[in-house]
This record gives structure tokens, sequence and C-alpha cells, in this order.
């Protein structure tokens, strides 16, 4: 088909990028172990580090890291918790790494009001420690997970993050709202470029199985009722993995800069960017909330079963609706949400029926 010529024309030089590597904390859990997949197809080394708690099935979260060492050799687990800071130091030191993503913490907002202590001990203590490693070794960027959660009663939707958020509902929210403060004083004294992510209701294959979405799949398959709470009246932005990890991707290549390298008035009047620090937090959301009752409605659609509704109060801690404002993360970084509602929930039943049925829901 091509001539002789052709053929022998010397190929171009590939372009070699050198590899980066994150250090990604909560690799074993449902956002870590797609932000890991994602990663290593893009061309980084990961190491994962995780304690593999038992606040749900860890045979679940075997099988995550199992499936990311089978994918790549340049994905390297190491296993221990935050709050051994040998392990942690060890395993910081000998990845050396150019990114850092902390994503390892004790999540749910109704497990907060039994154990409370769990959330001090992996979401304050914790993220020290591993703050104090990275003003030790700085990394290019450092990058952790809050929660929409931390917006807490706030009824002026959409959430944009310059809002005030002060008013936490929840020790979840609380312990979430601190390491926003936390990182926000190592920035300033140590300048790390630091970023915070917000994220709304995230949902997809491999997700938590105290979540919402596993919960009702299951107990729909198994004929159960399931508890609607505040009696359905509630609004969450659902968010796929999908759309998290390329927000998290993308805001990678967006560190904050110092104060005095910025020129002139870049500052985004919607940028929480701080004055003193390299660092914002953004919220990574849909942008599309959803009435609890038509996602209820769309799970029941695609598995052909109507729902036994078991209509709840409110439950102490929870929030009447969440809705994120994206701009700042558009703005940042050009994002938009991909991910339909109605192919995400028919791709999670799919997967469910196939994976996820075999973890203790
Ligand atoms: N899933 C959501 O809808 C959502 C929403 C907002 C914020 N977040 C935040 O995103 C992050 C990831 O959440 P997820 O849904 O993947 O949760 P997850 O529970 O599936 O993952 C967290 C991982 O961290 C590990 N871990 C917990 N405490 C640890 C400790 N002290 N030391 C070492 N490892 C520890 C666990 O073993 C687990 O594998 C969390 O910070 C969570 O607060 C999640």
């Amino acid at each position: 088909m091509f001539g002789f010529d052709v053929m022998l024309r010397p190929i171009p030089e590939m372009k070699k990028f050198p590899m980066r590597t994150a250090f990604i904390t909560g690799t074993a859990g449902f956002i870590g172990f797609n932000l890991a997949k994602d990663l290593l197809a893009h061309g980084f080394k990961i190491v994962g580090y995780d304690g593999f708690t038992d606040y749900y099935d860890v045979k679940m979260k075997r099988a995550r890291h199992a499936e990311l060492q089978a994918s790549s050799n340049h994905f390297h687990p190491v296993e221990g918790m935050l709050e051994d800071v040998d392990a942690l130091s060890a395993a910081y030191h000998d990845a050396n790494p150019d990114i850092v993503v902390h994503l390892a913490a004790q999540a749910g907002v109704r497990y907060s009001l039994e154990n409370p202590q769990s959330y001090v001990s992996s979401n304050i203590i914790g993220t020290f420690n591993l703050m104090e490693l990275t003003r030790q070794s700085k990394p290019d960027h450092f990058l952790f997970s809050s929660s929409s959660s931390v917006y807490g009663g706030n009824e002026d939707v959409p959430f944009t993050e310059i809002q005030r958020c002060d008013s936490p509902m929840s020790i979840y929210a609380a312990t979430k709202k601190a390491t926003e403060e936390m990182t926000h004083a190592y920035a300033h004294l140590h300048h790390i470029p630091t970023t915070g992510f917000r994220f709304f209701t995230v949902y997809g294959p491999w997700i938590r199985p105290d979540l919402a979405l596993t919960k009702f799949t299951k107990a729909i398959l198994a004929g159960d009722p399931i508890d609607i709470y505040n009696n359905g009246d509630m609004e969450r932005d659902f968010t796929h993995v999908n759309d998290i990890v390329r927000g998290i991707r993308l805001l990678i290549d967006v560190p904050p800069k110092m104060p005095d390298e910025r020129d002139g008035d870049t500052v985004l009047e919607i940028d929480t960017l701080s004055r003193v620090a390299p660092h914002r937090v953004v919220n990574i959301g849909a942008g599309q909330p959803v009435r609890l009752l038509d996602f209820i409605d769309r799970i029941e659609q695609e598995l052909g079963i109507e729902a036994k509704r078991n209509y709840m109060p409110m439950q102490p801690g929870d929030v009447h609706r969440t809705h994120a404002s994206i701009d700042l993360l558009k703005e940042l970084t050009g994002f938009e949400s991909q991910i339909k509602l109605e192919d995400g929930v028919r791709e999670f039943v799919a997967w469910y029926k196939k994976h996820g049925v075999a973890y203790n829901g």
C-alpha cells in the first residue's frame, strides 16, 4: 500500500516525558482505586498507601488493589495506617513523589454519629502525619479530599467555594473542614502548593457498600424495603467517579502559585485562592442535582423491580440538598461533566450484578 520511500523514512524520535510519581493514600478505597487506574493509564507511577480499615468489607479493598497490581507494574502498593508514622514515613520517602493525592479517610456522615473517634484519628491525626512528611520533602503539588458536607445546612444553591461554610452538621464534616484549614497553614508556612477538592455524592463501579446506590440496589433485588430519609424530600448532586477522577487529574496540573509569583490580578472573583498561601479548594461535582425519589425511580427502571419504600424522618447530621457550582473547576481546567445519571446508573447496575454482589453491603 505504501511506496518503498515511505517505509524507509526514519521514524521520528519519540518525545520522552519523565514519568511522574504520585503518592496516593486510600488506593484500596472507592475513589482512590478509580483515580489510580486513571493515572496509571495516563503515564504515572503510583505508590498506593492504604490501611485496609474494616469500615466495610475488606475483601472489596483487596480486590481493588489486586486489580491495580494486575493492570500495571507501575503500581506499588503499601499497606499501612496513616497513624503509623514510621510506616508512612518509609513509604513516602521511598516514593519521593512529585505529586501527593490524599484520599484516605474515615468517610461517611452517618457512621460519624456512632464512632466519631475514628474520624478524628484518620482525618485529623492521619492528615497531620502526612503533612509533616510533605514539609520534609516537598512535592510539586499536594492534593487532598474534602467534601460537600462542609457546606452544612447552606441553602443558597449552587454551593460556591467562596460561601461561608463554618457550620458543620457532623463530626465528619468538621474533620473535613479542619483538613482544609490545616493544609492552608502548611501551604503558607512551608510553601507547598495545595489543592483541596470538595466532592459531591460520588457513585459508579466499585462504590462503597455503605452508600445509597449499593444499599438500594441490594435491597430492591432481595425484595427488602429501602429506607428513604426525610420522606424523600432530598436532592443530591450525584457525580460519576469518572468525572471525579478526571477533575482531579486536570487539577494536578494547575498547582496554585505562591502569592509573590502571581502576575498581577489573576485571582478570579470566584476563586478560593488564598492571598497568603498557594492554597485553594475546588468543588468537583456534576452541577446537576437530582431528587432522591427520581434517583430511586431510575434504579427501579434499570432493575425492572419496584422498590418497597419505607419513608423515614430526616437523620441527624444529614443535609437537605447539595448542588455544586462548578464554575471554578471549569475556569481552571475546562472541565465539563460527561456522564449522565441514567448512563451511570445503568453501568452501575450491570457492574453490581456481575461483581458488586460479592461484597457485603
Ligand atoms: N464517596 C463519596 O461520595 C465522597 C464524597 C465526599 C468526599 N469523599 C472523600 O473522598 C475520599 C475517598 O472516599 P471513598 O468513598 O473512596 O472512601 P473509602 O472508604 O472507599 O476509601 C478510603 C480508604 O482509606 C483507607 N483508610 C481510612 N482510614 C485510614 C487510615 N487511618 N490509614 C490508612 N488508610 C485509611 C481505607 O482503608 C479506604 O480504603 C475520602 O477522603 C472521603 O471523605 C468521598
